[in-house]
């Protein structure tokens, strides 16, 4: 846990004395944040065990997003992602929700639901009626898999069944919500689904075919509200071309796809930093986003003092148990760093930085564009990728921005030219 998470001008620090200042900051050891300042400190057996034929690593830019303050609480929020701005654009936004209070979270729980799929069913409704008569023994039955579960206060909580047609005719599908606690859960509910089938075959007198999770968390979501300061938005009128922007994508499936890529850009980026299944989240995401005709996972609104409210619901699968979490050594420093204490703060803080980067992509895309931003931080991968580093990165840059060249080519050139 971090005192204050705004801290000015940290993207102006080297990389050398972000490192100082973040374990300044944190407080956290060389050994913890080892694996995350240096990947080559990563311990390749461990990363052999986790997939098979492992050959080695794939490294993405690990940065810092500041300003975040949910619940009261400050956080310094790890991302991992390719893509230049969306780290900036993120702080940025929590700067502008900052002066109102940050982010407020809260949460359904961390239920997850898990499907078993019944065919040649003789009389499904009959038979859904049976399973919901034989619930309360079907619950306890699924909590004797998984005791340690329940003894940390998880565990079956309820069941509920759905009868549809279907390409191969009736089907009759058990669903069993499942309390995670801190684990994504995948395990723990296809253990208890896997259980069942054999007596809801009994009970259905029909045949089960997929024991399995669903990603459509539907009982698992994370709901956050901020206001982001008019004044620091751009005044009235850039508020008012947001809402409008939030409007265009909840009428048209076209731009809607976009405007919750660009949610997820900030939502991946934690998830993978620490470790989650990011395909979970993703699929959680968009299916919840398509379930009443496919729409933004955001709102926004004006205050009656002309300030922007804007809000996310959406489902929030992490754990912090089990998987990748707690074996990555960088997913194991990158929680370090957030100082959460559960899975659903960390899906708090997850959900946050949707919000955050939403708004901040649609308030550039309402006023100046993106590609000015855009283009300064590609010119700085350009003048890497010609050779440059240090501060020429910054001089060769900003001159070719200036130029409207942002081609390696010239900032080969121009290195040549300043190193004479
Ligand atoms: C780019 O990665 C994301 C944006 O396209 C999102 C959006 O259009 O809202 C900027």
């Amino acid at each position: 846990m971090v005192d204050d998470s705004s801290i000015s001008g940290f993207y102006k620090l080297s990389r050398d004395d972000r490192v100082k200042k973040l374990k300044e900051m944190t407080k956290l050891s060389d050994e913890v944040l080892g694996p995350l300042v240096d990947p080559g400190k990563v311990d390749m057996s461990i990363l052999d065990h986790m997939i098979e034929n492992v050959v080695g690593a794939m490294t993405l830019p690990l940065g810092i997003a500041t300003n975040f303050l949910i619940n009261k609480k400050d956080y310094l929020i790890p991302m991992a992602i390719e893509e230049p701005s969306v780290v900036a654009a993120a702080s940025n936004a929590a700067r502008m929700a900052r002066v109102h209070g940050g982010f407020v979270a809260t949460d359904t729980g961390p239920n997850m639901i898990a499907q078993i799929q019944v065919v040649e069913v003789p009389s499904p409704e009959e038979a859904k009626a049976k399973v919901m008569e034989a619930k309360e023994d079907l619950l306890a039955f699924a909590n004797e898999q998984d005791p340690i579960l329940v003894r940390f206060g998880g565990g079956a909580r309820d069941l509920r069944v759905r009868v549809f047609d279907s390409k191969v005719g009736v089907m009759l599908v058990t669903e069993l919500i499942v309390d995670t606690r801190d684990a994504m859960g995948a395990n723990a509910v296809n253990t208890m689904a896997e259980a069942l089938a054999p007596r809801i075959e009994k009970i259905t007198g029909g045949r089960v075919i997929l024991r399995i999770l669903s990603n459509l968390a539907e009982f698992r979501l994370v709901r956050v509200r901020a206001v982001f300061d008019k004044e620091m938005l751009g005044g009235e009128e850039v508020v008012n071309d947001i809402i409008a922007a939030w409007a265009f994508a909840e009428a048209d499936p076209y731009r809607c796809a976009t405007h919750n890529k660009g949610i997820m850009n900030g939502i991946d980026a934690v998830v993978i930093a620490t470790g989650n299944d990011f395909r979970a989240i993703e699929a959680g995401a968009h299916s919840f986003a398509a379930m009443n005709g496919y729409g933004s996972l955001t709102k926004y609104e004006k205050s009656p003092e002309g300030h922007l409210v804007g809000s996310i619901e959406i489902p929030m699968a992490v754990g912090l148990v089990g998987g990748a979490t707690k074996v990555h050594p960088t997913a194991r420093a990158c929680v370090k760093i957030l100082g959460v204490e559960t899975a659903l703060e960390l899906g708090h803080v997850i959900a946050s930085v949707g919000l955050a980067q939403n708004l901040a992509a649609l308030r550039a895309l309402a006023s100046e564009g993106i590609q000015k931003g855009h283009m300064a931080l590609h010119a700085r991968n350009v003048a890497v990728t010609a050779g440059a580093r240090g501060d020429l990165v910054d001089m060769i840059a900003e001159q070719l921005v200036k130029e409207k060249i942002v081609k390696v080519e010239r900032a080969k050139e121009l290195l040549e030219e300043m190193r004479k």
